[in-house]
């Protein structure tokens, strides 16, 4: 099959899943046309930076983190909210880092994760149906039709949201906040009460000896310690606001998506002939591609190849997100047809998205993950890619820094009951800072047992 040529609009002749119907199409174009006026939130080196990162980690060299909200909200966009998020990333990676002998390249659902896809395209709220929420750049939470109704100005709030969200990430990091010499405080109080406390209180201690060892013998000196790396990544759904955010570089004349350094396909939009995988092939950023265990190996390998017809290393991340109870059955094929078709890919596992579960009935029902659905999930993926001679680069998380209570387990024992005491995502369940930080400690265990 010969392809059409490639614009930031030749989606615009695919069948798009998953768009919001506006009625009002002029300002739709209008607002778009404004936010293809505004500057880039990233720069194109640091796309490139992210990709050779990314196909490091494909090799086997470094490791992906990347996490953060299912749905980003606007009301979240504020400081401690920001530093949350950014601390328990930072937490997570220097564990990994230290767990796993290797560099940990960090990459935050975050700064415009705001588009939702649904599987329904209404929902039932107190006995009324509405037009499901589908993220806050398309339309409001507020259980009444007039906020669902999609709203275009909403895409041009989520850029000057992103903007700022992204300019105090930037600060923060160049500011030193990321510097292992102001320990910002390791809240490790659930944990303790662990059964594994004393293994996890053995790492942090030789975590913090080996950070002295290097400042007292200057083998890093302060500056090396304190500089890191942090990217920005989400769901490249809503297409309108993804081709405003596309420009060509001047630098080298390739297209970017400018909006973040990563993007990834939904496992609900990844259809073939789909105008995101037309939209996605030809931008240079890295893309990440969600696949459930619905996808067959020829299918995939022709995702593959159509994504990254240059077999370009770090072009394209495959995000498994299979279930715990699905992965050795699921996995398994798919590795098999991408190596023999000699694709280069770089291996991450969502342990999330195939764990959803329902409990709770009526009023009391909840959308919940079990901490150890989302272990054992994890530590098969480990399994799974050794057996095939393949790596798994990297790991795909819901969390939060925040407190909340929507995944039940970890090491505060959290139960269906205690569901309703703080449960605050619009969408998925996430893993609180506890949850988080104990998941950091057990990957690297899960990693040396599989
Ligand atoms: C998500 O990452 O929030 C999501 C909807 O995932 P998936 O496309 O894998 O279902
Ligand atoms: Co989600």
């Amino acid at each position: 099959m010969t392809m059409l040529k490639w614009s930031k609009n030749s989606w615009r002749d695919f069948p798009a899943a998953q768009q919001p119907d506006y009625p009002d199409m002029q300002k739709l174009n209008s607002t778009l046309d404004d936010i293809g006026a505004l500057p880039p939130l990233v720069f194109s080196g640091e796309i490139e930076k992210l990709k050779a990162e990314i196909a490091d980690a494909g090799m086997g060299k470094k490791f992906l983190l990347q996490g953060g909200d299912c749905a980003e909200r606007f009301i979240d966009c504020n400081s401690p909210s920001i530093i949350n998020k950014i601390k328990i990333l930072l937490q997570m990676s220097v564990l990994l880092t230290h767990g796993m002998h290797h560099p940990v390249v960090r990459i935050g659902r975050i700064a415009g994760q705001y588009a939702k896809p649904r599987s329904n395209p209404m929902e039932t709220i107190g006995g009324v149906e509405l037009p499901s929420y589908k993220g806050d750049n398309i339309n409001g939470i507020e259980p009444a039709l007039g906020a669902r109704i999609p709203d275009p100005e909403r895409m041009r709030k989520s850029y000057f949201y992103s903007a700022a969200t992204l300019n105090f990430v930037r600060a923060m990091i160049d500011g030193g906040y990321a510097d292992l010499h102001h320990p910002y405080t390791w809240n490790l109080y659930s944990i303790e009460k662990s059964p594994r406390w004393p293994e996890y209180k053995r790492r942090v201690d030789s975590l913090l000896d080996s950070i002295r060892f290097m400042e007292t013998f200057g083998g890093l000196n302060s500056e090396s310690l304190g500089r890191i790396e942090f990217y920005t990544s989400h769901e490249g759904l809503l297409l309108g606001y993804e081709e405003a955010m596309t420009r060509k570089s001047p630098l080298n004349d390739k297209y970017y998506n400018f909006g973040a350094h990563m993007l990834w396909i939904g496992e609900r939009t990844r259809q073939i002939d789909g105008a995101h995988v037309e939209y996605f092939r030809g931008i240079a950023n890295p893309v990440g591609v969600k696949i459930g265990p619905k996808i067959t190996p020829d299918e995939l390998v022709e995702l593959v190849r159509k994504l990254n017809p240059s077999n370009e290393p770090g072009k394209v991340t495959l995000i498994s997100r299979m279930g715990a109870s699905k992965i050795e059955a699921g996995l398994p094929p798919l590795i098999g047809a991408v190596n023999k078709a000699g694709l280069c890919v770089t291996w991450s596992c969502d342990p999330m998205h195939g764990n959803t579960i329902s409990v709770g009935e009526g009023g009391d029902a909840y959308k919940t993950r079990d901490f150890n659905a989302i272990l054992d999930e994890l530590s098969k993926a480990f399994g799974v890619h050794r057996t095939a001679g393949s790596i798994l680069s990297g790991v795909h998380f819901e969390l939060t820094g925040d407190d909340v209570t929507e995944c039940i387990g970890g090491s505060q024992e959290l139960t269906h009951t205690d569901l309703g005491k703080n449960y605050e995502t619009y969408v998925d369940p996430r893993l609180n800072y506890h949850q988080a930080l104990e998941m950091a400690f057990l990957i690297t265990s899960v990693m040396r047992d599989a």
